[in-house]
């Protein structure tokens, strides 16, 4: 347990009377392994914050052009964002560590003694939050934390169970995710009058416990929705967070699935701040909301059709095109179809993007899984996914308006989940929800541990625009 000696130096920091001491150093001996990594991490970045401020607070990181302010405010650099970065034509690096990078270092499954070999998403979220590749037996530690977290208060169950079936998965979801804020340790401490310099202790419960919680959630609305899992959410101690939700959703019995969403779940966590439910929970955290209300939000970005419901929408555009060209299709066949889809005015899901210029490494993690699998690798769908993955480019290529021709993780993760048996589309975003905690609530606990201000940007109308550009 954590000693008294290593109390973390932004309790030190803040000059706290002496109770508030007890109370901050009272939940630090308590705390996880992860929390101990997290509270050394912090003082250091923050002396790094302090420093950039102090040498550099009025150098340019570039200009506005109108084109940023009408254009989604591309490519401006507007926020702190530590869990990991977006290279155009790299891809994503997570505290500087590529997808290969992290399938090498990571523990995985099997360096845990489970069964599979993929790397685990509890890993990931060490990494994440601390920036250091943790131990075997560190990330042993964090998934018997999460599992004694990962039991839902009886009163979510039933709100849960409220809903109508035919209420899309996500909006089940997110209003599930809200609703646990009733026991936000945040939310309880601020009431309380908690100095600024701890939010960070809190922040950083309550998103373990909702990272936790998450699979259940989803699981749950699995079974009411589309009557898989048995609808009790029994949750094994002794079982890593993705082991244990395969098992709830009642995919416990098949390693490939449960191995496919280990490798899902964890290269899906985290792409930088700027995307829509990142973005997202970095501005409503920034309010001082707290994480379930934050992440609650990030989850109803995630399900436009634009960012995490693409993974849907390519499922229904891949059925639409077997149904109108048959599953053996030739390249000409395909070609013709993805030419019709852009004549129609309709995007080619799991296509492009706003950031990359090259394919997507998460689709080609997952590609690889596939072509490492025998029991996926002759599915019709995949095969269909990798047939369609060299012709896109070539057909998206041609018009001079797309970016981004190549495909991004969209296009290739529903073929995966369908092979395993999980054909329920409009649920796949929801496995994506379950992911993306694990990059958007680390950098809660970071905005909060750095005293980052609430978000205010400026927003101007077109006569403000007319007269400052006359
Ligand atoms: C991801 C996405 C929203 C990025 O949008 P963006 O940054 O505006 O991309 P671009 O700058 O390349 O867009 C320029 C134009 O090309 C179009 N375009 C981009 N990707 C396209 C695609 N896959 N199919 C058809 N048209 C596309 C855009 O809609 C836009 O058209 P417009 O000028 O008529 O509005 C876009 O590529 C898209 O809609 N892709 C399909 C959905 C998807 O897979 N989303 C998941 C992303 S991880």
């Amino acid at each position: 347990m954590f000693a008294l000696t290593s109390v973390p130096r932004v309790a030190l920091r803040a000059s706290a009377p002496a109770k508030q001491w007890a109370a901050a150093s009272q939940s630090i001996r308590h705390a996880s392994t992860l929390k101990e990594a997290v509270a050394e991490a912090i003082p250091k970045k923050q002396e790094r914050l302090k420093a950039l401020k102090a040498k550099h607070s009025n150098t340019s990181l570039g200009d506005i052009k109108l084109d940023n302010l009408l254009g989604g405010m591309r490519g401006l650099k507007v926020m702190l964002w530590e869990g990991s970065v977006l290279d155009a034509e790299r891809g994503i690096a997570f505290h500087g560590k590529s997808i290969p990078d992290c399938e090498k270092e990571l523990p995985s499954a099997k360096d845990l003694g489970l069964k599979g070999k993929e790397m685990l998403p509890e890993s990931m979220l060490w990494l994440l939050l601390t920036g250091e590749v943790p131990t075997a037996d560190q990330v042993r530690g964090l998934s018997a934390e999460l599992a004694s977290k990962g039991k839902l208060p009886s009163y979510v169950e039933k709100i849960i169970d409220s809903f109508p079936k035919t209420l899309h998965p996500m909006t089940q979801f997110a209003a599930a995710t809200a609703a646990l804020n009733h026991d936000s340790a945040f939310s309880a401490a601020y009431t309380k009058g908690i100095k600024k310099a701890e939010y960070w202790s809190p922040t950083f419960d309550d998103s373990i416990d909702l990272i936790a919680k998450l699979p259940a959630v989803a699981a749950r609305i699995y079974y009411n929705v589309h009557g898989k899992g048995d609808g009790k959410q029994a949750i094994d101690p002794n079982l890593d967070l993705i082991g244990n939700f395969s098992n709830m959703l009642g995919y416990g019995d098949s390693v490939g699935m449960t191995d496919f969403l280990r490798l899902y779940i964890a290269i899906h966590g985290d792409h930088e701040g700027g995307n829509v439910s990142a973005h997202t929970s970095h501005l409503v955290g920034s309010a001082l909301s707290d994480p379930f209300l934050s992440y609650s939000a990030a989850l109803l970005g995630l399900a436009g059709p634009l960012h995490g419901l693409a993974n849907q929408e390519v499922l229904v555009w891949f059925k639409g095109m077997q149904e109108s060209i048959g599953q053996e299709a030739s390249d000409q066949q395909i070609e013709k179809y993805l030419e019709d889809t852009l004549a129609s005015g309709r995007v080619v899901p799991g296509y492009g993007h706003a950031v990359l210029r090259q394919p997507d490494p998460r689709f080609s993690a997952l590609s690889r899984f596939y072509e490492q699998t025998p029991e996926l690798r002759d599915q019709p769908l995949v095969k269909m996914v990798q047939q369609v993955s060299k012709i896109a480019p070539v057909v998206l290529g041609r018009s001079n308006k797309i970016k981004n021709p190549f495909p991004n993780v969209d296009a290739a993760s529903g073929a995966g989940l369908t092979a395993y048996g999980m054909t329920e589309m409009n649920f796949y975003t929801v496995v994506f929800g379950v992911s993306r905690a694990l990059g958007a609530l680390p950098n809660l606990v970071m905005a909060r541990a750095l005293g980052l201000p609430i978000e205010r940007p400026k927003s101007m109308s077109i006569e403000a625009l007319e007269k400052s550009l006359k």
